[in-house]
């Protein structure tokens, strides 16, 4: 039960490629909406590679489409534009079309529509709304998956087979519950030995059989987790499913999904033995706050998918080319905001980039999305010259395809704990924040031009110098023993509050956090103090510290008191009843050192922290002395290396335009 090995640490060879001597540039294709404008779809066919593009994804949403009744199929269509597509050049990234369903299936079969929280069945439209384990659908899906895999596994303009869209609903259903009832039996054998890990003495919660388990409930936090992992296993069975014609009529055409950011279920880890290439999709909010901010998000997860990849190639799936129509506000991204972008995931380790999508539909909720080409209808426009230079860019970049992003830090950032601080209450929910937190740590590293890899404890350590893993909940004796272990070798492991709170089920360690990494450590968590905004307690340096942090501001949210069996205090709180004690420590253990963060810190404190880290661990960044707003990032290795800077702000800085990126070999 603990989360699935995924990859190793950066790797110093290259990848594989998807064969394309190009990165790929694409655009989701939504030919069915223009079936009654062939002027369209032919002007569609040279305004493509007119703006620089050498790819479409087709048929995600196209199931009514390509089946209008259940059994009879209408491939006609896609055979023409496939090969009027090849004929110009244009390859395609071939999806199955599970992420919308005809009404015909809603109507006629109830149990494919998902099941939410509150006891309902979704209606017969939306979509994501699938229940992943229903026979019915995945015997409906895999017909016109059979039907796809039969006539298109040989065309040679398909590179990629792109599985569903977005995978991430949740489903209630019966079915589901029977599954889970099945999957905690073999977890657990005895519901005895259930009762006992999800502690269900508490408030009289105990079961009497794996029949009693019939719905969630909110107050058994194990329950609740080996829920999300039991969904998460579902659905790697379930995109096994999907693939199963595809990989049987042609095993060689890749197979991807797309991953959506800040997922909550599946956990996109278990899923990624299953597929050749890792996508996601990417809408970062660019210009509602802080540009530097979103742009640190942004590189968060695509630190977090390349290192998942490993030795897979890694696509950004889906980015808006102008703006998105879903937010509060969606501001136009400003002149050059694209193509930084865009250069971001390449310089992050993508081989190819994607737009949701070519062209804006008259009708349905998406009809203001951003797309290549809007309701002008035309590519004389501010938008298709953007994406027509990212096109020149990439066709410059060629060499980057498969190379790696070398990093020597490992940030942990694990569903598991996501899962569990979320369910759980804790002392100060207003800012519970477990990815956020993990995206601050980041990003602090990040702007000071660092190379990242976001991991989990499973991954390989052994090439990293530092790894960081704020507020990692859940330890369980697995997870500790590989990190002890790393560290006793000579690695820098920095904990936090929150670390180390709960074991694999949500059982809270005795004798304090970090739990069974307290000798690590070399201190216990007596308190945590939730703080309410209006006293922060200062934090200060101490003086003569093996390292010098100076003056680290005021605490945030959480102030853990702790007490030390050995680690040394670095700094401490100024201010409250535990003024004098640390606010952060650092301890010998073995070879290494494990630094120990109490409070939560701003992102002043841990620019500084992290400068003052990395130079006393000796990683250096990709370039040093940068401005602030200019951020420098390798992919590949010595003379086959290119560095990307870029500047994400809106005044020229660095010889770099307003949002400008260059980039250069070495
Ligand atoms: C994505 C989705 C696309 C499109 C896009 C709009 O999440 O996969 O189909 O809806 O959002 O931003």
């Amino acid at each position: 039960m603990s989360p699935s090995p995924s990859n190793a640490a950066t790797s110093l060879t290259n990848r594989p490629t998807l064969g394309i001597s190009s990165l790929i540039h694409g655009a989701d294709y939504n030919p069915e909406q223009w079936s009654d404008h062939p002027e369209i779809l032919a002007a569609d066919l040279s305004l493509i590679p007119q703006a620089g593009l050498n790819c479409v994804s087709l048929g995600i949403f196209s199931w009514s489409a390509l089946e209008p009744e259940e059994g009879r199929f209408s491939f006609r269509w896609l055979d023409t534009l496939m090969d009027n597509l090849h004929a110009r050049g244009t390859r395609v990234i071939m999806a199955t079309p599970s992420a919308g369903r005809p009404v015909w299936l809603s109507r006629r079969y109830e149990e494919v529509r998902c099941v939410g929280r509150d006891g309902k069945r979704s209606g017969i439209g939306g979509r994501l709304n699938l229940c992943p384990s229903s026979p019915v659908w995945r015997d409906k899906v895999s017909i016109i998956n059979r039907q796809l895999a039969t006539r298109y596994a040989y065309h040679p303009a398909v590179v990629l087979w792109h599985v569903s869209n977005e995978l991430s609903n949740e489903c209630f259903c019966n079915l589901c519950f029977v599954g889970f009832r099945r999957w905690l039996q073999s977890a657990y054998s005895t519901i005895d030995y259930l009762n006992k890990a999800w502690w269900n003495s508490f408030w009289s919660h105990s079961f009497t059989s794996f029949e009693d388990i019939v719905e969630l409930d909110g107050s058994i936090t194990g329950m609740n987790l080996d829920w999300k992992r039991f969904q998460s296993d579902v659905y790697v069975d379930y995109v096994r499913s999907e693939m199963a014609p595809l990989r049987l009529a042609n095993p060689n055409i890749p197979i991807t999904t797309n991953f959506v950011p800040s997922c909550r279920v599946p956990e996109q880890r278990r899923m990624v033995a299953e597929l050749d290439v890792v996508s996601w999709d990417a809408y970062p909010g660019w210009h509602t706050g802080d540009d530097l901010a979103c742009a640190a998000n942004n590189a968060f997860f695509a630190d977090l998918y390349r290192v998942m990849a490993h030795k897979k190639p890694l696509l950004q799936m889906e980015t808006t080319p102008s703006q998105v129509n879903w937010g509060t506000d969606s501001p136009l991204k400003r002149p050059g905001v694209h193509r930084l972008t865009a250069l971001q995931a390449i310089a992050h380790g993508a081989d190819g980039v994607s737009y949701f999508q070519w062209r804006a539909g008259r009708g349905g909720c998406e009809q203001f999305h951003g797309a290549v080409i809007d309701h002008t209808n035309t590519a004389d426009t501010r938008v298709v010259g953007e994406v027509t230079e990212v096109g020149r860019d990439f066709k410059a970049l060629g060499k980057v395809i498969g190379s790696p992003v070398v990093s020597s830090i490992g940030l942990v950032f694990e569903w598991d704990s996501l899962w569990a601080v979320e369910a759980a209450s804790l002392v100060g929910n207003r800012r519970k924040d477990y990815e956020p937190t993990c995206v601050a740590h980041h990003r602090a590293l990040w702007q000071q031009s660092h190379p990242i890899d976001v991991i989990c404890c499973d991954d390989d350590l052994s090439a990293y110098r530092l790894i960081i893993a704020p507020m990692l909940y859940i330890l369980d004796e697995s997870r500790a023993t590989r990190l002890r272990a790393w560290v006793a070798g000579g690695g820098t492991l920095v904990l936090s509050y929150f670390s180390g709170v709960v074991n694999e089920h949500g059982l809270a360690h005795l004798g304090g956090s970090p739990g069974p990494l307290r000798d690590v450590a070399g201190l216990w968590v007596e308190e945590i103090d939730a703080l309410p905004g209006t006293r922060p307690p200062r934090i200060l340096g101490q003086p003569n510290a093996v390292m010098d942090v100076g003056n680290l501001g005021t605490a945030i949210d959480y102030a853990a008191i702790v007490r030390l069996t050995g680690a040394e205090s670095v700094a401490s709180y100024v201010d409250e009843f535990y003024a004098g004690t640390p606010a952060l420590t650092c301890h010998r253990f073995g070879r290494g050192e494990c630094w120990f963060m109490a409070a939560r810190m701003g992102h002043g404190a841990l620019v500084t922290f992290y400068q003052a880290l990395t130079a006393r661990v000796g990683v250096s960044p990709v370039r040093a002395d940068l401005p602030v707003g200019v951020t420098a990032t390798r992919r590949g290795i010595g003379a086959e290396a290119t560095t990307f800077l870029m500047n994400w702000t809106p005044q020229p800085l660095h010889g770099l335009a307003p949002y400008g990126c260059s980039y250069e070999a070495g």
